[in-house]
């Protein structure tokens, strides 16, 4: 299936894709080793194929990312229903409109993302052989796995990026399992987003008209990956991409990006900057919550650019049990549903969706397959 795939590009690409692929697969070392090595020239598997060159424009200045501030809804906070009903309509609108806002006052200690970036970095500059050991292509559905481009062999051009990610929800890792460089911190970052993922679903639940814990009793946050990005300096970034787009295949992802940027959302057909705010976090709607609220909520491409300036560093926290057995069968709400607003979507399970993303690439949206 992989090889097939990338076969196919040969032709286009005229040249033999594959064996490149295997060989920077085999180094073990990302993109990172590239950058060490010193190279100045991307090789080509990284080159965006001229046919999938992306022209849509960037945004006019007047476009305003959503910014929400959670202040006076966190735990242990004075809870003011006022406030709060002001707080779902900010990301019932944002969740409609944009499919993604930030948040601000959102509870986790700033020295809890401050360790968190640094101990990512920390892992992606180990030495190759000590980082080597947590390398995976195989099994992806392991608790922990570092590689870099979880779809190398099927997706048509590779992207500047290395990735560590690991399952920390419903069944954590063994601890030992996790790099030591930066295991504590990752087990306490990934307990304050589960907090924050709690918090967001209850918020999410009252901006659809649900009861406070309707998505959470849905299981919507009962699984979590936590994808650790390092994007290393480009040396040619207008060739490639850091992410190409996509749509996120779960119910919500809470990402935390360092001050470098270069996330870009699209919205009316216009990619956007979502501008790094100290302190704060990206909060986006993944395709199985669209599917759920019936349209009423969207999950929208973005995509990463690439920078000559880096390495960054992202944490993109998946709430989905995608990878584990949960025979729990996801369709749109019938709470939602009316006359005139029939179900747009087939049921499907988590696992069955994450499958399909998998297996057929990030390239297109997955939801369209199941829509009726
Ligand atoms: C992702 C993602 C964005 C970023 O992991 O799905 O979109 O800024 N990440 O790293
Ligand atoms: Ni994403």
């Amino acid at each position: 299936m992989a090889a097939s795939t990338a076969e196919l590009h040969d032709d286009s690409a005229h040249y033999n894709r594959l064996p490149e692929l295997k060989s920077f697969d085999e180094t073990k070392a990302g993109v990172k080793g590239l950058v060490d090595a010193g190279i100045a020239h991307l090789p080509r598997i990284f080159h965006i194929p001229p046919h999938l060159l992306d022209t849509r424009p960037s945004a006019p200045k007047n476009f305003t990312f959503p910014i929400i501030d959670l202040q006076g809804v966190t735990a242990n906070q004075v809870q003011d229903p006022e406030t709060r009903n002001q707080i779902v309509d900010q990301i019932s609108d944002a969740s409609s409109n944009w499919g993604f806002f930030q948040v601000l006052n959102h509870g986790i200690p700033q020295t809890v993302l401050d360790e968190m970036n640094a101990g990512v970095r920390r892992f992606h500059e180990l030495d190759v052989e000590e980082k080597k050991q947590f390398f995976e292509r195989e099994d992806q559905t392991k608790k922990v796995v570092y590689n870099s481009n979880f779809d190398l062999y099927t997706s048509p051009f590779a992207n500047w990026r290395d990735t560590i990610f690991y399952n920390m929800a419903p069944d954590p890792p063994q601890p030992q399992k996790l790099p030591a460089c930066c295991r504590e911190i990752l087990i306490d970052y990934s307990r304050e987003v589960l907090k924050l993922g709690d918090l967001i679903l209850e918020l999410l639940s009252e901006a659809l008209g649900l009861s406070r814990n309707h998505l959470k009793e849905m299981d919507c946050s009962n699984g979590l990956y936590v994808l650790c990005h390092y994007y290393p300096a480009c040396p040619q970034p207008e060739l490639t991409l850091g992410a190409s787009k996509h749509q996120d295949n779960d119910f919500i992802t809470v990402l935390l990006q360092d001050e470098i940027g270069g996330l870009q959302v699209l919205h009316q057909d216009c990619w956007v900057d979502v501008p790094p705010l100290p302190g704060s976090l990206v909060v986006n709607i993944g395709d199985l919550l669209q599917l759920i609220s019936n349209d009423k909520f969207v999950s929208m491409e973005h995509r990463v650019v690439s920078k000559k300036v880096g390495p960054r560093v992202s944490v993109a926290s998946f709430f989905t049990h995608g990878f584990s057995p949960n025979p729990r069968m996801y369709e749109p709400m019938k709470e939602l549903l009316s006359e005139d607003n029939p179900p747009r979507y087939r049921e499907v399970s988590a696992e069955e969706y994450t499958a399909h993303v998998f297996k057929n690439g990030n390239e297109t949206s997955a939801l369209l397959n199941f829509r009726l």
